[in-house]
């Protein structure tokens, strides 16, 4: 088997870390059993470039009970556990293609020997495999059944390539279900970027002002879990909605420009690019500390921030200390990258049972649907969205009431008014 991982003597430390996470993953687990009896990927060639975490290991194995041949790599240099990825070749016999912290080049040879085993299914986190076929191995797109995507930056990616007529084949947008992002988006990149930031510089949040930058479905989870801690929220947006949204949630809104004179800590999350830019970076506080949690490490204007130092070096792990000609100091943590997965253990088991039950369901509705989808970026089918709330609401032994009769005709009628 052809793989490339950091060391398979970490095996044993991954199945203990993914044995522990499928104990917080009753959905995914669920669907594994059904897999295992009905095997609706038999066969399937399937390439996944995915955060390699304990919770992709659990879905690599529900898959892979559903029949399908794998391959994996990384979606992010930083975020590997290398002891999954051992954990995945020794116990799984599934080729992964993945090492912490695996520079540019690492990453991309990474990307091309999951596509040289041609796969028929793409499954992205942010995109990168599914562009790199469409600049480079255009050839395998006549056999792709489809794909699926997991974030909001790769989602964007995907429509625009859609937009320019250049989507060679169906993707299938996991992001967009509601049992993703409203949980995965909101409450684990809330928690785990707050936890990634304590564990790079063991700062105390109370008291802190802590400016958020962009207010979707990471930004009100960051800036609701900072608050909890007794942070001073400071919301920064580019749209109204959103922005008014975060003034009634009870946060300060405010441009960078002003808010950047104020705050302690910095969180971007918005999928865009030079958020923090040079005019912010000269107006900060000497001991600002800035970190990311949207997908690329383009947030921050790193290339700016280090014309701008004199001097750069590592103060702790994850913690770059810039000094600046002015003598001021400015801290960017896990080198701009998402920082609840560059510095912390990404999102919590319990939320990924949700996205990932998404992403093997939609795996089965592509192959179900082989040949009858356009290429166009498509909305999970409202039907597996509602399946796997029910599926969590049952394992989290919740249960909720049913219309009557007559409250559905109610519903359904127009007639009757004041
Ligand atoms: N860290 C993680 O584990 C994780 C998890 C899910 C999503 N993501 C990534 O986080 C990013 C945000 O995702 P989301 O689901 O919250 O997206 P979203 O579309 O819901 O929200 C993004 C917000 O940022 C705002 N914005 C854009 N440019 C801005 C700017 N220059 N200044 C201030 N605000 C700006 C937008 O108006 C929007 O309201 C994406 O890159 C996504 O892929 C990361």
């Amino acid at each position: 088997m052809d793989f490339d991982i950091k060391d398979i003597g970490l095996a044993e430390e991954g199945k203990s870390s993914v044995d522990w996470a499928n104990k917080s993953m009753p959905v995914l687990n669920s669907i594994k059993k059904r897999f295992a009896k009905e095997k609706p990927l038999k066969g399937i060639r399937l390439g996944a470039c995915l955060h390699v975490t304990t919770e992709t290991a659990s879905l690599m194995e529900t898959l892979k009970a559903g029949g399908a041949e794998l391959s994996l790599c990384a979606s992010n240099p930083l975020s590997t556990q290398d002891y999954v990825a051992a954990y995945l070749v020794k116990h799984q016999d599934i080729p992964v293609h993945a090492i912490n912290a695996e520079d540019t080049d690492t990453y991309y040879r990474h990307i091309n020997s999951v596509l040289d085993t041609k796969p028929v299914i793409t499954m992205d986190d942010g995109a990168d495999l599914v562009s790199t076929i469409h600049r480079e191995k255009s050839h395998l797109t006549g056999d792709i059944i489809g794909g699926t995507e997991e974030t909001t930056t790769g989602v964007i990616r995907l429509r625009n390539m859609a937009n320019e007529g250049k989507l060679k084949y169906p993707i299938i947008a996991v992001n967009d279900a509601r049992t993703k992002y409203l949980f995965d988006n909101r409450y684990g990149t809330g928690q785990s970027t707050i936890d990634g930031i304590t564990r790079a510089t063991n700062v105390l949040w109370a008291g802190k002002r802590v400016v958020v930058c962009g207010y979707g479905w990471c930004g009100k989870g960051i800036a609701r879990r900072a608050q909890g801690l007794g942070a001073l929220v400071i919301v920064t947006e580019v749209q109204p909605v959103p922005a008014l949204e975060a003034a009634m949630d009870g946060y300060q809104v405010m441009p960078l420009t002003e808010a950047a004179r104020v705050g302690d800590i910095f969180i971007t999350a918005t999928g865009d690019a030079s958020v923090i830019d040079i005019e912010h970076l000269s107006q900060m506080k000497d001991g600002a500390i800035m970190a990311n949690s949207g997908h690329f490490n383009v947030e921050i204007n790193i290339p700016g921030l280090q014309n701008m130092a004199r001097s750069q070096r590592q103060v702790r792990p994850f913690v770059q200390e810039y000094t600046l000609h002015d003598g001021r100091r400015l801290h960017l943590l896990g080198e701009g990258r998402l920082i609840n997965l560059a510095a912390a253990e990404g999102h919590p088991a319990s939320v990924m049972d949700m996205s990932f039950a998404n992403q093997a369901l939609c795996l089965e509705y592509l192959v179900k649907n082989k040949g009858k989808l356009q290429p166009a970026v498509y909305t999970v089918p409202a039907e597996i969205d509602e399946q796997v709330s029910q599926l969590k609401l049952k394992a989290m032994n919740i249960a909720i009431d049913c219309l009557t009769l007559e409250q559905k005709k109610y519903l359904e009628s127009w007639q009757s008014g004041t």
